[in-house]
C-alpha cells in the first residue's frame, strides 16, 4: 500500500471570517495590529480579549470596514464566507460584506437615533426588501424582537429609544442586526456598559442566537468572565498581536503565554464573576513593537532574544483542537 499526502478534508466547513496575517496602521511607525491570523467557523463564537490598546476595536472594525480612511489594511486575506475583501475592488466592498456580517456596539444608546421611533428605525434596515409588503416587514421585525426576548413588542415599536432600558436596547439591537441575516456578528465589549443582570441576560441571548439562527459571533471583551461564558475559542491580544488561541476551557486550564498567565494570575476569585476590567500588565499600555515580542519589557521569564526575535506561532498542549502561543519558551 502506498502512502501520500493526506487528502483535502472536503467534509471540513469553510470558515466565515478568516484573517491571515492582517497589519492595521493609523499611519504610526508601527501598526494597532500586526499579523493576525484568525478564523471564525460555521455557529462558532470567538472571542477576543486584551487589555485597553491591545487592538480589538481595531480588529473589529476592519471586518466590518468601519475603520477611519487614515486606517491601511494590509495582509494576505480578511475574507467573509470566503470572498477575500483585500482583492475586492472598494465599490463592491458594502455588497460584500453587507449581507455577511452586522455589528453590536458597546453602547446601545449611540446605536439608534435619538430622533425616531425604533419602528421606524427597523423598519428603514430593510429597504433592501423591495419584494416585502410593509406588513410583511412589520411581521418580520415583531418576530425579531420577539426572539430576542423583548416584552411586548407591538408597543416598542412606537417607542423612542429613551424609553428603554440599557440591556432592552441592547436586545433591540441584536434584534436589528439579526434582521439583516448575517453570517457573522461581530459584538465589541456588548456588555461593558450594561449591569451585572443585564449582562448575564445577553450573554445568554448571545449564545441563544448562536443556536437559532445558526449566526457565528466575534466577541471582543475586556471581560475574561464573559469570554469564559460563551465563548468556544479565545485569541489573546497583546500589543497588536495574538499571542495566544485556543479552546476557552484548555486555556483556562493551562494558558501557555506568560501574558496569558499574568492575567489569569491578576484576580481569578473576581474573574469567575465576570465583573472586573482587565488590568493593565506592567506599567504602560501595551506598545506594539515591529520585531521581537510586545509583552517582553514586562515578562517574568524573558530571554535575551525575546527582544530581537518575533516569536514563532508554535502549537502546544496535548488535546486534539488546536492551541497555539506566541513564545520563545512554547513547547508543545
Ligand atoms: N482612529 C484612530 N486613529 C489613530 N489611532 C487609533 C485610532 N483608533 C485606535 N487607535 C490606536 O490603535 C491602538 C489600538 O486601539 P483599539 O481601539 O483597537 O484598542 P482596543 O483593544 O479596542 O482598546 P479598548 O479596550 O480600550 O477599547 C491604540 O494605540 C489606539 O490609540
Ligand atoms: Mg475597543
Amino acid at each position: 500500500m502506498t502512502t501520500g499526502p493526506a487528502p483535502a478534508n472536503l467534509d471540513m466547513p469553510a470558515p466565515v471570517l478568516e484573517l491571515a496575517d492582517i497589519s492595521i496602521s493609523y499611519g504610526g511607525i508601527i501598526p494597532a495590529v500586526v499579523g493576525v491570523d484568525l478564523k471564525v467557523m460555521p455557529g462558532e463564537i470567538v472571542g477576543v480579549i486584551g487589555e485597553s490598546g491591545s487592538g480589538k476595536s481595531t480588529l473589529a472594525h476592519s471586518v466590518l470596514g468601519l475603520l477611519p480612511e487614515s486606517a491601511q489594511v494590509s495582509g494576505k486575506t480578511l475574507s467573509l464566507n470566503g470572498s477575500n475583501m483585500l482583492d475586492a475592488p472598494a465599490q463592491s466592498l458594502r455588497a460584500l460584506r453587507g449581507p455577511a456580517a452586522a455589528m453590536i456596539f458597546q453602547n446601545p444608546m449611540t446605536t439608534f437615533s435619538p430622533m425616531h421611533t425604533l419602528g421606524r428605525q427597523l423598519m428603514d434596515l430593510l429597504w433592501r426588501e423591495r419584494n416585502l409588503s410593509k406588513s410583511d416587514k412589520r411581521q418580520m421585525i415583531l418576530k425579531a424582537l420577539h426572539d430576542v426576548g423583548l416584552p411586548d413588542p407591538a408597543a416598542r415599536l412606537e417607542a423612542y429609544p429613551f424609553h428603554l432600558s440599557g440591556g432592552m436596547l441592547q436586545r433591540v439591537a441584536i434584534a436589528a442586526a439579526l434582521l439583516m441575516r448575517p453570517s457573522l456578528l461581530v459584538a465589541d465589549e456588548p456588555t461593558t456598559a450594561l449591569d451585572v443582570t443585564m449582562e448575564a441576560q445577553i450573554l445568554h441571548l448571545m449564545r441563544e442566537i448562536r443556536r437559532t439562527a445558526g449566526v457565528s459571533i466575534l466577541m471582543i471583551s475586556h471581560h475574561l468572565g464573559v469570554i469564559a461564558e460563551v465563548c468556544d475559542r479565545v485569541a489573546v491580544m497583546y500589543a497588536g498581536r495574538i499571542v495566544e488561541e485556543g479552546p476557552v476551557d484548555v486555556i483556562f486550564a493551562d494558558p501557555r503565554h506568560p501574558y496569558t498567565k499574568a492575567l489569569f494570575a491578576c484576580e481569578p476569585a473576581l474573574i469567575e464573576t465576570g465583573t472586573i476590567r482587565l488590568p493593565v500588565i506592567g506599567s504602560d499600555v501595551p506598545r506594539p513593537v515591529r520585531v521581537g515580542c510586545g509583552f517582553a519589557g514586562c515578562c517574568p521569564q524573558v530571554l535575551e532574544r525575546c527582544c530581537v526575535d518575533t516569536p514563532p506561532w508554535v502549537a502546544v498542549g496535548a488535546g486534539n483542537a488546536p492551541h497555539h502561543s506566541r513564545c520563545h519558551r512554547s513547547t508543545p
